[in-house]
């Protein structure tokens, strides 16, 4: 018999510009004095300026933090704590991708316990459930709006922690697919990379259940047939609603049944030569999918088949050659450098793979992959990413 335990989101809108909903959602759950959390990129935009509006028409008071930045530490975590407090809020909204998200979630937490960032990470560790967050996406990638889960580096060290528990799933997530139009083509590659690893690691995880399985499969088929379009052409609403959903999908399935070794691997790459998340992950899959086949052959060759990328009757061991080479084509032709191309150099690069192995060989989810690889074969995977 199987037995899992399911974090999900419990309220999801999905629509062109559902955005407009925002206010009615917020008060709904109670809220009066809202934190917008936001990141300069959206305040510059005019789109947090927007939500306030949004927010004030439904007679909330509105505190609009907008100094989230890329890869945000505890300091940007205590500011906005801070913030919520002075202007004594009761809610958050968050809007932008993974990095404003984690954040809106963590003040979240943050508010409602005693003590600091660093304690509430790793799995389990917040006692109370944080005050409400309705998290609107910007980007179709880190599935925020759908996990347990926040990554915050630590000011100090620079290290990245990870928390994972129920506390950190939002209360509303808005899946206004407008919002991610204006994506330029580069974020659009990196984050939907990132949304198909999600999909591709949760199917094919050590933790998978027959619940993240349905909706990795059918993430895995959504930004298949989404992806290319969206690059090349951003102004494809379908295309782009697809993406925002696949996402959403790959989130839920990924925060349920664990990532594997392209996120353990990518932490470390992009920690030592400033890589952004979905990069790394994109110039890793290739590599880990030709070496990870062997443990999972049956799951793979279902990802080939579910995007028709392999006929039906084709034999696993086909169908999974098919996939690493069409995973390789697809970072072609989205533009995705290697680490070479993206300008680390290969002195650097090598004097680094003994430390980028040890990270990865001890991250959570490197356990869960499904051949647990060594440090030899980490280093192995690094060396064969390096050009691409
Ligand atoms: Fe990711």
């Amino acid at each position: 018999m199987m037995y899992y335990e399911l974090d999900i989101t419990p309220r999801v809108i999905v629509g062109a510009d559902t955005r407009t909903r925002v206010g009615q959602e917020a008060r709904k759950l109670g809220f009066s004095r809202v934190l917008v959390v936001s990141d300069p990129f959206h305040e510059q935009a005019g789109r947090t300026d927007e939500i306030a509006h949004l927010l004030n028409a439904a007679g909330l008071e509105v505190s609009v933090y907008a100094g989230v930045t890329a890869e945000p530490d505890t300091e940007i975590v205590e500011r906005g704590l801070d913030q919520f407090r002075a202007d004594s809020c009761d809610g958050i909204v968050a809007l932008g991708g993974g990095s404003p998200i984690d954040t809106a979630k963590t003040i979240s937490v943050l508010a409602a316990n005693d003590g600091t960032v660093r304690q509430f990470m790793g799995t389990d560790a917040v006692p109370e459930l944080g005050v409400g967050v309705i998290a609107l996406p910007t980007t179709s990638g880190t599935g925020s709006e759908a996990t347990r889960v926040v990554v915050i580096a630590d000011s100090e060290t620079k290290l990245k922690m990870s928390g994972r528990s129920h506390a950190y799933l939002p209360s509303v997530a808005i899946l206004d697919h407008r919002l991610t139009m204006s994506m330029p083509k580069p974020l659009t590659a990196a984050t939907g990379v990132d949304a198909l690893t999600h999909a591709i690691e949760a199917y094919v995880s050590k933790q998978a259940n027959d619940f993240s399985d349905l909706l990795a499969l059918s993430a895995v088929r959504l930004i298949w047939n989404s992806i290319r379009h969206t690059w090349r052409d951003g102004s494809d609403a379908d295309a782009r609603q697809n993406m925002l959903m696949g996402s959403f999908q790959a989130g839920i399935a990924f925060s349920n049944a664990s990532v594997g070794l392209v996120h353990s691997m990518s932490e470390p790459l992009g920690a030592c030569f400033h890589v952004p998340h979905g990069l790394s992950n994109a110039m890793l899959l290739p590599a880990v999918t030709r070496f990870s086949v062997d443990g999972a052959p049956a799951r793979y060759a279902e990802i080939a088949r579910c995007t028709e990328l392999a006929d039906s009757s084709a034999p696993d061991e086909e169908c999974c050659q098919i996939l690493i080479a069409q995973l390789l084509q697809l970072n072609r032709e989205l533009d995705i450098p290697s680490p070479k191309s993206f300008g680390i150099d290969e002195t650097s690069y090598e004097k680094d793979i003994e430390k980028m192995t040890n990270d990865a060989a001890a991250a959570g989810s490197t356990a869960n992959n499904p051949i647990v690889a060594t440090a030899e074969q980490i280093q192995g995977i690094y060396r064969d990413t390096y050009t691409g």
